[in-house]
């Protein structure tokens, strides 16, 4: 298969993966700076993605979106990846387990794109700060998304894909302290990443929700900071970060690289 990855120096040579109905991320040969696509033969090749979290949330809903538009899906998850179809195949994954990640995503021959879609909320206010949920969601959040990246960047082509979902709360939120400081870094990771890989075109970003309509946001383990509605009186869908993210993947979005989205329905605002 053309585009093979090679471990050791080289990397998954560029080309157009075929974005299928998407019409996500035409891939470019570094440094070309033309639009023209790349070897026909490889637009039959439909794109991949591997995606964190799909078993629930917002990775469920990522993962949808990208097998409707003819991508094909490696989900990671402890649990059953909650989508269906053709595409897609799931691979039980605990991220806290930074040594099995490489072997997880041993099976994937090239990743156009990555989200890391994975995570977990644990709240507190300083005086009741718990180390081992602070260590926890950072080994979700961050520590994974290193190990997972650095697994696969040889793997991602010229011109192709990594996501990071962070929060809106990176900035700072009583009594998430330990969720957002984990969420902060992934924008460190992203800015650093993306600087990295920028003369290969593939480009790196973040994307912050606000409160979003999924299981995080009813899970008792972050009672002590029950969610706030939205300044636009209504959560955030899955489905809406789902298409900020399909976006980042699509041709459109191929200039922003190092940035965070934040979709929160006005929460960032005051
Ligand atoms: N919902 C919100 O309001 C909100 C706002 C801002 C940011 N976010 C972020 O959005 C991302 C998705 O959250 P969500 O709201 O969709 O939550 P969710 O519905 O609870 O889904 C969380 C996902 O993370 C996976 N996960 C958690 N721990 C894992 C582990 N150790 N190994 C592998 N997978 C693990 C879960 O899979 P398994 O349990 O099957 O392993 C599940 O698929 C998270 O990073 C979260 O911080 C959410």
């Amino acid at each position: 298969m053309a585009g093979r990855p090679r471990r050791g120096g080289g990397r998954v040579r560029a080309r157009d993966a075929g974005a299928g109905r998407s019409g996500a991320a035409p891939r470019r040969a570094a440094g070309t700076g033309t639009d023209a696509p790349h070897a026909a033969a490889a637009e039959a090749d439909p794109p991949h993605a591997v995606v964190t979290g799909a078993s629930s949330g917002i990775g469920r809903a990522v993962t949808e979106r990208l097998l409707a538009a003819g991508w094909r899906v490696t989900a990671l998850s402890r649990r059953p990846a909650g989508a269906a179809g053709d595409g897609l195949r799931w691979v039980a994954a605990d991220l806290a387990d930074l040594d099995r990640i490489p072997a997880a995503v041993a099976g994937v021959e090239r990743a156009d794109a990555v989200v890391h879609a994975a995570g977990l909320q644990r709240s507190a206010r300083l005086g009741a700060l718990s180390a081992a949920d602070g260590a926890a969601m950072w080994q979700v959040h961050v520590a994974a998304a290193e190990v997972l990246v650095d697994a696969l960047v040889d793997r991602v082509p010229d011109g192709g894909r990594v996501v990071l979902v962070g929060s809106r709360t990176m900035t700072g939120v009583p009594g998430k302290s330990q969720y957002a400081a984990t969420k902060a870094a992934l924008t460190a990771l992203a800015r650093s990443w993306a600087a990295e890989l920028v003369a290969r075109h593939v480009t790196v970003n973040v994307v912050a929700p606000g409160p979003t309509d999924t299981p995080m946001l009813h899970d008792p383990a972050r009672a002590a900071t029950p969610p706030r509605l939205p300044p636009m009186g209504r959560l955030v869908s899955p489905g809406e970060v789902a298409g900020t993210v399909a976006f980042l993947l699509g041709p459109d979005a191929r200039s922003i690289t190092g940035q965070t989205l934040v979709v929160c329905a006005g929460t960032s605002l005051g």
